[in-house]
């Protein structure tokens, strides 16, 4: 399933961005497969019209999810035009090619879907998603979003504040951490099958995590919907953490479950390359990522360069958490 990819000028390339053993992995593993050459070359347009027709009835059977608009999360920019991150995710169960994954993350069932609450906490329970839907009061809140790759979006998500599911298990004083896992589907995600070609082993099933303060802050926004209907599966369906102030790869897709610590937990990126993903991860332009800078970044949407911001502009809400006494 090579797509041709329709890179943008302004993108790093995949050299770049993936950690360094995954990429010379997939390189080798595509010379080995004698596909590089197809790769490079795109596939004829026809497949592309094709493709695109899929993406759009995929699209458009999403059931609408819609909640009144918090103002108080409102952004500068115009929220991104919805079929350019649709079509452009990092969602590594899945591919490690950003316009692949709508189309692959299809397989993924998401109805019913349950999410284990467990840990440090007075009144462990499972959640069934549907009931989470009915039961609790959403909103609809602008962020802007912000990938360690350096580029960025400006998103409408649907949910409720992280907070409220913790007020429903009552974290006992211990609790520090918490630590969330997506789900574990060798069976529809091709990337958490044995890997013969990337020696490198990944540590699956994606986990990350946050501290409690963190955690209990306003901005941690338990996420089931965006742009007014439910979430895509390529955007994590159907329950997501959104956190906008740390970088991409913090706002954990497709959760299955949710478990308070008293040990800060180890995180997928982090275990992968510890060098080049920390445990923190907020947004910040004067500290670089090894390899690039992260001094500006580039909006998928309007493909302006600008300045990144501290916090990714959420100083004012979540600050006084990183500030020394
Ligand atoms: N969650 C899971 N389970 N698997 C992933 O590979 N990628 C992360 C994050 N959450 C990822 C994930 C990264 S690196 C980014 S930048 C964002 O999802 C991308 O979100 P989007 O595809 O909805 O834009």
């Amino acid at each position: 399933m090579a797509h041709h990819h329709r890179r943008r000028g302004w993108e790093l390339s995949a050299r770049e961005v993936t950690p360094e053993p995954l990429f010379l992995d997939r390189r080798r593993f595509l010379a080995a497969m004698g596909l590089g050459v197809l790769t490079a070359a795109g596939l004829a347009s026809g497949a592309e019209a094709a493709s695109l027709a899929t993406f759009k009835q995929t699209f458009e059977g999403l059931k609408a999810l819609k909640a009144a608009r918090n103002p108080r999360f409102a952004v500068a920019q115009a929220p991104t035009p919805e079929h350019i991150p649709a079509q452009y995710n990092n969602f590594y169960e899945f591919s490690t090619d950003k316009d692949d994954v709508w189309e692959l993350a299809a397989a993924l069932p998401t109805d019913p879907w349950r999410v284990e609450v467990a840990g440090l906490v007075a009144r462990p329970r499972t959640f069934d998603v549907d009931e989470l839907l009915r039961n609790m009061a959403l909103e609809e809140r602008i962020y802007r979003f912000r990938c360690v790759e350096a580029w960025a979006m400006v998103v409408p998500w649907v949910g409720f504040p992280f907070k409220a599911l913790l007020d429903r298990v009552q974290p006992l004083s211990g609790a520090k951490y918490v630590r969330f896992t997506t789900f574990m589907e060798p069976k529809v995600a091709p990337r958490q099958r044995p890997q013969r070609w990337f020696p490198v082993s990944e540590p699956w099933p994606y986990t990350e995590g946050l501290t409690m303060a963190e955690a209990m802050s306003e901005l941690a926004l338990l996420t089931f919907g965006s742009y007014g209907h439910i979430l895509p599966k390529q955007h994590g369906a159907p329950i997501r953490l959104i956190v906008p102030w740390k970088y991409g790869y913090k706002n954990i897709k497709s959760i299955v479950k949710i478990e308070l610590t008293d040990r800060q937990p180890a995180t997928f990126w982090n275990t992968l390359a510890p060098d080049e993903y920390g445990f923190e991860s907020n947004v910040d332009p004067a500290v670089p990522h090894p390899r690039w800078s992260q001094a500006f970044e580039r909006d998928i949407g309007t493909r302006e360069r600008r300045p990144t911001l501290y916090l990714n502009g959420y100083e004012a809400q979540v600050g006084q958490l990183y500030r020394k006494a």
